[in-house]
């Protein structure tokens, strides 16, 4: 493996400091929870190491959600990005030929990177509304692909797919021989109707998922991944045991008690997202120095200073992060064209959002050439 730190990490609102950011346009997730609002009762928790797979009745609760799938199908893990990390080492090796969505959240390009893996990337653009080419996917699947790694609803973009292109692609992995690992993160902020869960398909589809965006909790580190192949969970699971070999307790404890509230923390984190997106499409239908993609789920758009708008990009950002306390994701988390940035506007409260996005606007006015 080669490691190297990714800019989204480097330069995340974490890594910068919280108090020193103003206005948070930087997550991709809701408004983070706090411990003492939750009601939980943690006093009984046994601090011993857990079941491996996860605690059971967590299990339960997820498969539950899921047409067709058992706890035994459900292995928790450290947030989805230990996933992600499991299901990319276990499936590939160096010069194994793996497509891969771009852009992407940075860590699904990167881990087979890491490892060697011939990545071929499928490139989103701007201008095809960052609708994904079947055709130009079909081409990329060969016999010799062993992954192909996707995410939707997408981050940064916010774009989604059809339940129709999901189960041609997952005929295609099917026909190929490969595997798909189906990143399914934002799954529950879908606005229109929710995909089906990729590895009710077909035991060679891998759903990831976590607790981290919708539900406000990436504190407690809860993730996991779904797969109806036992043979291929076996591994899952002997990797998880080397790399950490059971999750938190505390945490899962966690997670099962704010999951038996699911539809009362669904229902206000949705309220909250729908209010928010408004005054979003109504910032944006305003703008005339920027364009966007309007998203269909999830908390985060990608938009983009309008190629002819005559903005200076790098004194845009020093605008806005050194005049206004503004942060965003620019497009270089991305590997995309700076001009692009990632708008996320589920974690911050309404009154900060409108003001944040009007910053956005006079930044670009003070950086025109
Ligand atoms: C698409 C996607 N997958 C996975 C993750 C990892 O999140 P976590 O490990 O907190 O579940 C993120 C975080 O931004 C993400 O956006």
């Amino acid at each position: 493996m080669r490691y190297r730190r990714m800019p989204i990490e480097i330069e995340s609102p974490e890594a910068i400091g919280y108090g020193r950011i103003r206005y948070n346009l930087a997550e991709s997730s809701v408004t983070d929870a706090v411990l003492g609002d939750l009601d939980l009762s943690l006093k009984d928790v046994v601090l011993e190491y857990g079941d491996h797979m996860g605690r059971p009745g967590l299990r339960q609760q997820l498969a539950g959600d899921y047409d067709g799938v058992t706890a035994e199908d459900v292995l928790m893990t450290i947030g989805a990005a230990a996933a992600l990390f499991i299901v990319n080492t276990s499936l590939l090796k160096a010069g194994d030929r793996t497509v891969v969505l771009h852009p992407n959240y940075a860590t699904n390009v990167e881990t087979p990177r890491a490892l060697g893996a011939n990545v071929i990337t499928l490139p989103l653009r701007f201008e095809d509304g960052f609708r994904l080419g079947l055709d130009a996917l079909e081409r990329a699947l060969t016999p010799e692909t062993r992954l192909l790694s996707l995410t939707y609803p997408h981050n940064p973009t916010g774009v989604m797919i059809s339940r129709a292109e999901l189960e041609r692609i997952v005929a295609l992995v099917e026909a190929n021989g490969a595997y798909l690992l189906f990143d399914e993160t934002y799954r529950d902020m879908a606005f229109g109707e929710k995909l089906p869960l990729a590895a009710s398909l077909s035991p060679r589809a891998i759903s990831i998922s976590s607790l981290s965006k919708t539900y406000g909790v990436p504190g407690i580190r809860m993730g996991w991944l779904v797969c109806r192949d036992p043979a291929l969970m076996e591994t899952f699971l002997a990797a998880k045991e080397q790399i950490f070999i059971s999750g938190s307790v505390v945490d899962e404890a966690i997670a099962e008690q704010y999951l038996a509230q699911k539809d009362v923390h669904l229902a206000r984190i949705r309220a909250q997202i729908a209010a928010n997106f408004a005054l979003v499409k109504t910032w944006m239908d305003e703008q005339t120095a920027f364009e966007w993609v309007e998203p269909q789920g999830g908390v985060v758009c990608f938009p983009r200073l309008k190629p002819d708008a005559p903005v200076d990009t790098g004194r845009f950002y020093e605008v806005l992060n050194e005049d206004y306390g503004t942060y965003v994701g620019p497009g270089h988390w991305f590997e995309m064209d700076r001009r692009h940035f990632r708008l996320g506007y589920g974690w911050i409260a309404p009154d900060k959002l409108a003001r944040g996005l009007e910053t956005l606007a006079e930044a670009a006015e003070k950086a025109l050439r």
